[in-house]
C-alpha cells in the first residue's frame, strides 16, 4: 500500500483555529438563540475601501471584454503592483527593494508555510513560543522536528517569550540557519524596537542565518519610532526574507492578496559550499507551483496605493485600532495585565491558569469567542488573545458581557 508522509502523523489533531471553530459550533448547537461574538480568529469584518471595490469593478469589465481580457498573468505578479508597493511601502521608509523583489501571492499563511521547503530539511530552526501555529506546523511537515513532547517538538530551538522580556525573545544560545520573527507579533501584540531588531539582524549575520520576518501586521504600528519592515535595519538585505498582507491592512482576507520581499542580495550555500540565490530558488518554486492572483484582485490592491485608498485604509486600521483601545482598557478595569493592542489589532490577557478553561468559560458565561494562548505554545498558556476586528457595536457589547461576567 502506499505509504503516508509520516511527519504529518506528529501534528496536533486539528489546526487551532479549526479547532476554536469546531467548540463555538458545538456551543452553537446547544444555544442555539444566544449571539456569540468573534473576538478569536483575526478576520476582518468591513467592507473593502471604496478605492478597492472601484478598481476591483473596472477590471472585471475589462475580463469581459476580448480586448482587454487577460488570461495567465505573470507568476511573480504584475507589474503595476509590485512597483506600486516598492513606490509605496519601502521607498519612503528609506528601505532599498525594488519591484522585482516583490513576489504578489494570495497569502501570507501560504507564503510563511511554503517557504520552509526552499531550504535544507536539517536547517536548524528557531521559532518564538507563543508563535502562529503555521510556521511550526509547515516545518513538522517537512519532517524537521522529531516528535511533539511536552509541550514541544524535538529538535526545534524555542525562543521563549514571557512577561520578563515582554514577549521579545532573546538571542538563541545555539547557532540557528532560520529564524521566524513576527513584529507587531501575532498572537502577543508585542513591538520590536529599530535596536532589538538590529540585534537580530546582526546575529543572523554573523550566524549566516536567515531571517523569516512576518509584517503582517505593521499597518496597525501608530508610534512613528518602530520599524515597520525590516529593511529599514541595516544588513538586513543580505539576512531577511519579508512578508505582508493586505488582509488585515485593506480587508482582503476573503479576497487573497499579500507579498513576499526576497532581496536578489541574500544568499545561501549548497553541502559543498557553493552559493545560490534564495531570490531565484523562490521565483523558481513560484513560477512551478503558482500561477498567479487574478488580474482583478491585484488591481484592487493597486487601489490601496491610491490617494484616496490610502484614506480609506487608514480609516479602516484607525476603526480597528479603536475597538482594541476599548477591548485594552476593559480588560484592563477587569484587572487583568495586558500586551498588545497599542501598535497591534491583537491584546495578549494575561487571564493566569488554564487558558483552555478561560476560553470554554468565556464562551458559556458570554457568548464571546477568543483564543486560548495554550494554542499558540507553551508559554502561552496563562494568556488568551482578543482580536480586535469585529464591528464597534460587537465589541462594546462583548466588553458589557464581560464586565457583568467577570467584575
Ligand atoms: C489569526 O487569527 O491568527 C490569523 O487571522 C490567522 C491568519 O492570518 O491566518
Amino acid at each position: 500500500m502506499i505509504r503516508i508522509n509520516e511527519h504529518y502523523l506528529k501534528l496536533k489533531a486539528s489546526y487551532l483555529f479549526a479547532d476554536i471553530a469546531k467548540r463555538v459550533a458545538a456551543y452553537q448547537q446547544g444555544k442555539p438563540n444566544r449571539p456569540i461574538i468573534r473576538l478569536g480568529i483575526g478576520d476582518v469584518t468591513r467592507a473593502l475601501p471604496e478605492a478597492c471595490i472601484t478598481a476591483f469593478h473596472r477590471a472585471v469589465d475589462e475580463m469581459a471584454v476580448d480586448q482587454s481580457f487577460r488570461g495567465y498573468g505573470p507568476e511573480q505578479g504584475y507589474d503595476f503592483l509590485r512597483q506600486a508597493i516598492a513606490e509605496n511601502d519601502f521607498k519612503p521608509r528609506g528601505a532599498d527593494i525594488s519591484a522585482d523583489e516583490i513576489f504578489v501571492s494570495d497569502g501570507a499563511k501560504c507564503d510563511t508555510g511554503n517557504i520552509q521547503e526552499i531550504f535544507d530539511v536539517n536547517a536548524r530552526i528557531a521559532i518564538p513560543d507563543p508563535v502562529y501555529p503555521v510556521y511550526l506546523d509547515t516545518n513538522v511537515m517537512a519532517g524537521r522536528t522529531g516528535s511533539y513532547r511536552g509541550g514541544r517538538y524535538e529538535g526545534i530551538v524555542y525562543l521563549d517569550g514571557n512577561r520578563d522580556n515582554g514577549f521579545i525573545p532573546s538571542l538563541p544560545d545555539a547557532s540557528v540557519d532560520l529564524i521566524y520573527l513576527c513584529f507587531p507579533n501575532n498572537p502577543t501584540g508585542a513591538t520590536i524596537t529599530r535596536q532589538k531588531l538590529q540585534d537580530w539582524v546582526d546575529y543572523a549575520a554573523a550566524n549566516k542565518a536567515i531571517i523569516l520576518y512576518d509584517a503582517a501586521y505593521e499597518a496597525f504600528i501608530r508610534d512613528d519610532d518602530l520599524p515597520r519592515s525590516i529593511y529599514e535595519i541595516k544588513g538586513a538585505r543580505e539576512v531577511a526574507i519579508e512578508f505582508r498582507s493586505f488582509s488585515k491592512t485593506a480587508g482582503f482576507t476573503g479576497t487573497r492578496c499579500a507579498y513576499t520581499v526576497v532581496p536578489t542580495s541574500l544568499m545561501a550555500a549548497t553541502a559543498s559550499g557553493d552559493t545560490h540565490s534564495i531570490h531565484n530558488l523562490w521565483s523558481r518554486r513560484h513560477s512551478t507551483k503558482f500561477n498567479g492572483v487574478s488580474y482583478p484582485v491585484q488591481r484592487a490592491a493597486e487601489a490601496v496605493y491610491s490617494d484616496a485608498g490610502k484614506v480609506q485604509v487608514s480609516e479602516l486600521v484607525d476603526y480597528y485600532m479603536a475597538n482594541a483601545d476599548l477591548i485594552r482598557m476593559a480588560m484592563q478595569d477587569l484587572g487583568y495585565d495586558c500586551i498588545g493592542g497599542k501598535n497591534s489589532p491583537y491584546i495578549w490577557v494575561a487571564t493566569g491558569g488554564d487558558s483552555w478553561n478561560f476560553f470554554d468559560q468565556l464562551l458559556e458565561k458570554t457568548g464571546v469567542v477568543c483564543t486560548p494562548g495554550a494554542g499558540f505554545g507553551a508559554c502561552g498558556e496563562g494568556f488568551v488573545r482578543i482580536s480586535a476586528f469585529n464591528s464597534r457595536e460587537n465589541v462594546t457589547e462583548a466588553m458589557d458581557r464581560m464586565r457583568r461576567a467577570l467584575a
